[in-house]
């Protein structure tokens, strides 16, 4: 009875000092186990005299459920402890400001294709669209292009591989836009078109396979190339300010006779001369008078109408605007890149 008096004291005391889960469990085996003290006196009960077996017995079931008692409320204590420990770990504070998720925004590209669509609209444009797979008519014949023209060749634009047509081109610019335009409108017709271009360029600092591009068409009567140098001087100074300088000059495109091009005084040197634009002047936009052949592929009367057009790379415009020096980073998501250009066009 003292051997069991002491198991039970001893182990009670025991469980109670248990640690933790682990600790329990060990001590667990130790004190109700088969080598535990209680457990060898129930051995040898039946070694007891007959009379003392009764009370012996008894006093061992009593020691056992003393002790599973004793494990059951330490383990239940213990876990209690656990589970306040995780609740204090993931304690919120429902009181604290919440963390807004930073907005979302336009692409720069996005931002700087609706300025310049917008800077026509307010002039009166209105915008009109066409496919990126397009006919070699409209891209090229129905343009004035000459079948040997360069800029036909494999090298150079991306023919598809379609069953049954060998007609069609991935569109090298908006141009063919214009032809649409013609053909499904009566002058006086004032349009804007942007859209996506494919050429078959190396990319590098400053070409991409795939480009944007934004194409003006205005055919009226009367239209002259002052009307088209007094519009894009508009242009070209609502985009880069009212200081901004600019040259028009001489070039060719088959569509338009006579061609122009624009250019823009330096962002980077102010127009003395850098690395950048070699003699202080960077290109913007093609542009010239609507030649008359495509006025005969639209049916629009060449003795009572002209017009004049003009085609932009939006890219282009953005590293101007931004002062970024390679265009193929407007593509590469890097968005702390994208969030510095963006809302600063
Ligand atoms: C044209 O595409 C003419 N259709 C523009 C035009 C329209 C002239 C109407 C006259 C009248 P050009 O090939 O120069 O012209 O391209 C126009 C602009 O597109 C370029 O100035 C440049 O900004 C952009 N561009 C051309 N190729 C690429 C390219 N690979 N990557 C990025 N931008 C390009």
């Amino acid at each position: 009875m003292r051997i069991l008096e002491d198991a039970r004291r001893d182990g009670v005391a025991a469980v109670h000092g248990a640690a933790d889960l682990d600790a329990l469990r060990q001590l667990e085996v130790m004190v109700l186990g088969r080598r535990a003290q209680v457990a060898k006196v129930q051995r040898e009960l039946g070694r007891l005299p007959a009379d003392d077996r009764p009370d012996v017995g008894r006093a061992v079931n009593e020691t056992f459920e003393a002790l599973r008692g004793a494990v059951a409320e330490r383990e239940a204590a213990l876990r209690a402890q656990a589970d306040d420990a995780v609740a204090e770990a993931d304690r919120i504070d429902v009181t604290l400001p919440g963390r807004r998720p930073p907005p979302g925004g336009l692409h720069a590209l996005t931002e700087i294709e609706r300025e310049v669509v917008d800077a026509f609209v307010s002039l009166g444009y209105r915008v009109s669209e066409g496919p990126e797979l397009e006919t070699e008519w409209y891209n090229f014949d129905a343009l004035n292009f000459p079948p040997d023209h360069p800029a036909r060749l494999t090298q150079d634009t991306v023919y598809p591989d379609v069953p049954g047509r060998d007609d069609l081109v991935l569109r090298t610019h908006t141009s063919p836009v214009q032809i649409r335009t013609m053909e499904s409108q009566e002058p006086p017709i004032y349009v804007v078109i942007p859209g996506r271009c494919f050429r078959r360029d190396t990319p590098d600092a400053t070409h991409l396979p795939v480009f944007n591009q934004v194409e003006i068409l205005a055919v009226d009567e009367g239209l002259s190339l002052a009307d088209m140098k007094g519009t894009l001087e508009a242009f070209a100074r609502a985009l880069f300010g009212p200081d901004q300088r600019i040259r028009i000059y001489p070039d060719y495109f088959p569509f338009v006779e006579p061609g122009a091009g624009v250019d823009v005084s330096c962002f980077l040197c102010g127009g003395g001369g850098c690395r950048v634009c070699g003699n202080g002047w960077i290109e913007i936009l093609g542009a010239g008078m609507v030649h008359p052949a495509l006025f005969e592929n639209t049916g629009i009367d060449p003795e009572r109408y002209t017009g004049f057009a003009a085609g932009l790379g939006i890219e282009r415009i953005a590293m101007l605007r931004h002062g970024v020096p390679d265009i193929r980073m407007y593509y590469e998501g890097d968005v702390r890149f994208l969030s510095q250009v963006a809302g600063r066009a």
